[in-house]
């Protein structure tokens, strides 16, 4: 039996019924101006860990600064959540299991960047990923010999790569992860890393794959502790916006870098035209649009002045497991590259 074969059914819960989609064709909310961003930052606290984080960051950065030379990716990747209670039993979160910003990981590495790999604890990872309890049992890929575990041979090829890749990641310092849990989290770590990232100007690339709230609780009205029955029957939760960051990303926290966002929508006759209206509302250098349907298949890469293409794999690839990931990197690498020697040009004539 191949090693496919063997895997379990699996029946996917998380996709969702897209006949019960919400209407996209609603205006996007404005983009957040710096006041905004001022507003934020001063009402709502940043995690207690964050200077934790950022020294490790700043680490990193340096590193790679100094002794390879290495381009750096950041990598946003899962959804992030939305508390309901400050002793948080729920929380709004979305379907986003990681698996774009993973695999992009993977393939950056392959490409020869440093990757700082922002995610959404318990999401995927890289390398780990295909070991993980979405795609199946880690015990399922052992076997018993002698009263020892030993990885079942079926398995035991395709491991090996996956293990040289990861240890080669690993001994080279060129995976950095960092986790984030709600959407608060991933906007404080966000500016904090894309600050940091300054020091290597155009070289730093940013990769924006998780799912960011659109709305949020604000603290002030967060309750203490798990909310309780409502004699009504009803709950009536008031959420606030969350500001679109991305355009204060793209002028004030990382000027330099070249920044890639995601378009997600999940209807199809409106998405190149989103795609487009985000890469003129942000003014950054490319929006990748993906359907929820067939993100996994499909995506159109839009570049300004209105160049717009597609990478889709066939049926063939789709049944051989090529991750179109693996050709959405080198085509962002490449764009990278040209980012890189436009900075430099312009630096020479200045
Ligand atoms: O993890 P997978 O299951 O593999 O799924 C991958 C994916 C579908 C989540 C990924 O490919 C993807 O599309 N990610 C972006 C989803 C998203 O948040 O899209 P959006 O249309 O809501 O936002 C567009 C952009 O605005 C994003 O770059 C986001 O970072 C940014 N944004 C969003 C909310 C917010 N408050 N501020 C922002 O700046």
């Amino acid at each position: 039996m191949s090693p496919q074969a063997r895997r379990n059914s699996v029946f996917h819960t998380s996709i969702p019924d897209a006949g019960c989609a919400i209407d996209r064709n609603i205006p996007d909310f404005p983009i957040a101006q710096l006041s905004d961003e001022e507003k934020y930052f001063r009402t709502y606290k940043a995690p207690p860990y964050l200077d934790e984080i950022e020294e490790e960051v700043r680490k990193f950065i340096d590193y790679h600064a100094t002794h390879t030379g290495k381009r750096v990716a950041l990598i946003t990747s899962g959804g992030t959540t939305v508390p309901l209670e400050n002793n948080t039993v729920r929380f709004i979160d979305n379907f986003s299991a990681g698996t774009r910003g993973a695999t992009s990981a993977e393939y950056f590495l392959e490409n020869g960047y440093a990757v700082i790999f922002l995610y959404r604890e318990f999401s995927l990872l890289p390398y780990s990923r295909h070991y993980s309890h979405t795609t199946n049992c880690f015990l399922d890929y052992m076997t018993e010999s002698n009263n020892k575990v030993e990885i079942n041979p079926d398995f035991a090829h395709e491991m090996l790569i996956i293990l040289r890749k990861y240890k080669k990641a690993k001994d080279s310092n060129s995976l950095l992860v960092i986790p984030f849990t709600t959407v608060n989290q991933y906007l404080y770590t966000l500016r904090s890393i894309a600050i940091l990232l300054q020091k290597v100007g155009s070289k730093a690339l940013f990769f924006l794959a998780a799912a960011v709230s659109d709305f949020f609780l604000p603290q002030s009205r967060m309750p203490q502790h798990k909310i309780q029955s409502q004699s009504t029957g009803k709950l009536i939760i008031d959420l606030e916006q969350v500001p679109k960051f991305l355009r204060r990303l793209v002028d004030n926290w990382a000027p330099s870098g070249m920044i890639v966002s995601f378009k997600l929508e999940t209807d199809s006759s409106i998405l190149i035209d989103k795609a487009k209206t985000a890469l003129d509302r942000y003014q950054h250098q490319l929006v990748i649009g993906n359907l929820l349907q067939s993100r996994k298949k499909e995506v159109v890469i839009v570049a300004p002045n209105d160049q717009s293409h597609s990478i889709k794999l066939s049926d063939r690839e789709v049944k051989e497991n090529l991750e179109i990931e693996s050709l959405i990197v080198p085509e962002v690498a490449e764009h990278h590259e040209k980012w890189i020697s436009d900075h430099i040009k312009n630096e020479q004539e200045s």
